[in-house]
């Protein structure tokens, strides 16, 4: 019988991302030699913040067009202490997005079983969300730019851009991300009180396609509200939409309430399944401990999990799900989640787990 195959591109990038991205890939060589029935042949490359220090670009001519014949992209997280944040997010992570249509992109937080003990942050008992954050357009969709630069005439946009179908695709994967969970409730947050035209339309079309699912119920919400909310009354929540601006601050708070920013993963996807689907950690390349061996790497393990669910790996993500979950239920934790074990050694009791379960 010849087995499945799946070609995985992996960009590791920088920082901790490096750390991280070798341990989910020891975690998904273990799950592959555990079941035997599918394999995992890894493309890898080097674009990243030493190659633009080296070469003046991040990835060589062509790059998208590479990735584009892979099944899924794993990636680790992209910054360096020499490069300005906005160059390396552009130049890396936020065209991969956009060429590939990954127009949702999916953070579910959720706390663990054995977390709020060893949780440095106050975890939330009980917490349990999906956010979908819109991936494409919104605050990020580039288009803006600068004149009269350096004088005092000096003018800067960044221009929020919403379309119609771009808010319509993501709202309707919302929606249907919250039928298909037990609570069937979806918050729509936005700042239409604000921004009167991008926002507006966004609560416009979240009444239209609600329309579609009338077994979900759903509620709006203003950003900063919502923040009080989620503090507040975290189980008034279930799955939240929000643009990309939104979505990625709220879900570094969702983060922080459901233990470490260190398990949070999430993934960018073309549901169209047209192009390549990423998976990533919702962290970034945190100069502040890189190198030194103490970066949680089970958010790049959930990442890694949810590649394999995404590719039709669903007996190897649960067992990812469930190995990397029992090291946090048994205390053999990164510091941030007040344990003492490096990430490599994590990484080897997740892998010995993935083996004996
Ligand atoms: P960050 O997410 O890298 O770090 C924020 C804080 O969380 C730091 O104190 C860090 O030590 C901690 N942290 C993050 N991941 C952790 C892990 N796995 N285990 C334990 N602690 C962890 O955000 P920051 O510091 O604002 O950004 C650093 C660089 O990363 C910047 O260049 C930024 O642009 C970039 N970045 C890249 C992202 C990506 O590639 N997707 C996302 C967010 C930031
Ligand atoms: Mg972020």
């Amino acid at each position: 019988m010849s087995l499945r195959q799946h070609k995985i591109a992996v960009i590791a990038g920088d920082g901790i991302g490096i750390e991280v991205t070798a341990a989910a890939l020891n975690v998904l060589k273990a799950v592959e030699a555990r079941l035997g029935t599918f394999r995992l042949v890894f493309d890898e490359f080097d674009y990243g913040s030493a190659r633009y220090k080296a070469t003046g670009a991040y990835a060589p001519e062509g790059w998208l067009d590479h990735l584009a014949t892979s099944d899924a992209i794993l990636f680790g997280a992209v910054g360096d202490p020499d490069v300005p944040d906005h160059i390396s997010l552009w130049e890396l992570i936020l065209p991969m997005r956009q060429r590939f249509q990954q127009y949702v992109n999916v953070r579910p937080s959720s706390v663990l079983p054995g977390i709020a003990p060893h949780a440095t942050a106050a975890a939330v008992a009980g917490l349990n969300w999906v956010f979908v954050r819109e991936n494409t357009e919104g605050e990020y969709s580039g288009q803006g730019g600068r004149t009269h630069v350096g004088s005092t005439l000096e003018v800067a946009t960044d221009v929020a851009v919403f379309t119609r179908g771009g808010v319509e695709r993501c709202m309707r994967y919302a929606f249907e991300v919250a039928r298909s969970r037990e609570r069937k409730l979806l918050t729509v947050v936005t700042k239409s009180n604000a921004q009167r035209y991008g926002l507006v339309l966004w609560d416009e079309v979240a009444a239209s396609v609600a329309m579609d699912f009338p077994d979900v119920k759903w509620d709006k919400m203003l950003v900063d509200a919502m923040t009080v909310r989620m503090v507040q009354k975290p189980h008034s929540l279930d799955t939240i939409v929000a643009t990309n601006l939104h979505g990625d601050i709220l879900t570094d708070l969702a983060a922080a309430l459901s233990g470490s920013i260190g398990i949070a993963h999430s993934s960018s996807l073309d549901p169209t399944r047209a192009n390549p689907s990423m998976f990533e950690p919702v962290h970034g390349a945190a100069f502040d401990i890189m190198g030194r061996n103490i970066a949680n790497p089970v958010a790049a393990m959930f990442s890694a999990a949810e590649m394999l669910r995404w590719i039709g790996e669903e007996e190897a993500a649960v067992l990812v799900e469930r190995a990397a979950t029992q090291s946090i239920c048994g205390g053999q934790v990164t510091c941030d989640l007040g344990g003492k074990l490096s990430t490599v050694e994590v990484t080897r009791v997740v892998c010995q787990m993935v083996e004996r379960l």
